[in-house]
């Protein structure tokens, strides 16, 4: 009769906000696929209810000093959020953790942190749990954020005055100059690169997950892992391995069913991600270009954004489809999707490669602007619109994106990468050897921890 086995116990700590939770919940089903025992440990004002959607899963409740949401983020500034944030968090995590501890037997394999609550490093150190770091955006952007956590605030912004050095890769990291590190829309820089430093910091991680692959950011992922000196583990596109359900809106599906009416390849997708909202005069700019454009187009608005002016809601309603919230995976997958208008959030973007859909970019802040480098330059899936959009601008960016050549070979390089992302997450490809790597040190963790003379 074969042996009953415990499960080991992984406690998952997602930073509560969309684009962090669906990776992370991806990964804690990928890992309970493995067998692993799945505890995920979220503030109390968490809004994850969707238990059912994780069966076996438990979910636990860090108790809270300061609320995670859009509007205390935007209150505080990001900045000065998430540094409040991880100094009041540490105690309280604490607490869980040793409630935790005494549920499970002491029996906890290992605590995997977002990389934005790095309060968790040390609650692991403490307890001598080991961790592991996960981050959700790209390899270049953690690499970017170890180069900015050694810089200078005062010197920087000098050195930023001569157009020479703005314009100078950054080294080993073509084609990022110093003015495509990601600065911008986090207030003061003096306090950001104190950011970065914290979220740079490994403490005593004994390995960093990343929802990337290296078909994507190879050389990227080569820097991260001398930046870090730990074992780096690529593992995306997490959503392909692992499709959960983990959406904090409701789907609206009607969509799909208006996709089915549409030609093949011709209709645009806009969604701005799950934060982002464009002012109200890029929305008028945005909404009479696509009505210009005669392509038509599925815009998601989500709740909660600045009402449209009752005559250009018509027109849009009229011309394209409007929902609150798109079940995205599907709609990219749709075969009427021809293009994605995309504020280039990194979840969005492997989403979009995965299904090989060339896209429009329109970044607001310094990350998405990174990827959207890459979109636009290194993969040559994509066309990028800065500065203030036009109605023209608008209509010529869909025109040469859906109907013009020029899109066609944009397209044809998307489905390119589509198939090699796809097979990185396939048997033998570097995304499954990757997990299944991870999942041998997760078995193995306390023999490592001798042998390695870890001290987590
Ligand atoms: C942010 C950052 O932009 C991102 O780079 C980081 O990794 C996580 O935090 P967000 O701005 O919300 O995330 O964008 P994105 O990363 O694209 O994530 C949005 C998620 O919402 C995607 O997984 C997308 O599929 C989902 N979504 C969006 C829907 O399911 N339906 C929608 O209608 C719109």
């Amino acid at each position: 009769m074969e042996k009953k086995t415990e499960k080991r116990r992984i406690v998952l700590v997602p930073f509560p906000l969309q684009g962090h939770i669906t990776p992370m919940m991806q990964l804690g089903q990928a890992l309970n696929l493995k067998g692993f025992s799945i505890t995920v440990a979220l503030g109390e004002s968490n809004r994850i209810s969707s238990s059912q959607h994780f069966p076996g899963f438990q979910f636990n409740t860090i108790p809270e000093s300061l609320p995670v949401s859009v509007s205390e983020i935007e209150a505080f500034g990001p900045v000065e959020f998430l540094l409040k944030l991880n100094k009041t968090s540490e105690a309280s995590f604490k607490v869980c953790i040793s409630q935790l501890l005494i549920q499970q037997g002491n029996d906890i394999a290992c605590i995997i942190y977002d990389d934005l609550l790095y309060f968790c490093g040390a609650a692991a150190k403490e307890f001598k749990i080991p961790s592991i770091i996960f981050s959700t955006t790209s390899a270049t952007h953690k690499v970017c954020c170890c180069v900015l956590s050694k810089l200078n605030a005062e010197k920087f912004l000098i050195d930023m005055e001569d157009p020479d050095l703005q314009n100078k890769v950054v080294e080993n990291l073509h084609p990022v100059s110093f003015k495509d590190l990601p600065i911008g829309g986090f207030g003061p820089l003096e306090r950001f690169l104190v950011l970065c430093r914290e979220i740079s910091n490994k403490r005593s991680a004994c390995g960093a997950i990343i929802n990337t692959a290296s078909c994507l950011e190879s050389s990227s992922l080569t820097l991260m892992q001398q930046e870090f000196g730990i074992p780096v583990y690529p593992l995306g596109p997490l959503h392909i391995t692992a499709s959960t359900r983990s959406s904090l809106l409701e789907e609206d599906r009607s969509c799909i069913e208006w996709l089915n009416n549409q030609k093949p390849r011709s209709v645009i997708y806009i969604s701005m991600g799950s934060i982002f909202e464009m002012e109200t005069n890029e929305v008028l700019e945005v909404a009479n270009g696509l009505c210009d454009s005669n392509q038509p187009f599925l815009w998601v608005i989500r709740p909660g954004s600045k009402p449209l002016p009752e005559e250009v809601s018509k027109m849009v309603s009229e011309k394209g489809f409007v929902v609150k919230w798109a079940p995205q995976n599907e709609v990219l997958a749709h075969p009427a999707v021809g293009g994605f208008w995309s504020h280039c959030g990194w979840n969005s973007t492997m989403e979009s490669i995965a299904e090989g859909v060339p896209m429009i970019c329109r970044p607001s802040d310094g990350e998405q602007k990174l990827n959207a480098l890459y979109i636009e330059s290194v993969w040559r899936i994509g066309i990028l619109l800065q500065d203030e959009v036009e109605r023209g601008e608008v209509e010529r960016a869909v025109k040469r994106l859906i109907v013009d050549d020029e899109g066609a070979g944009m397209r044809e390089r998307a489905l390119v990468l589509k198939e090699k992302l796809n097979a990185s997450v396939r048997s033998g490809g570097s995304s499954y050897d990757s997990l299944n790597e991870l999942v041998n040190y997760l078995k193995t963790e306390q023999k490592n921890a001798k042998t390695s003379g870890s001290n987590y």
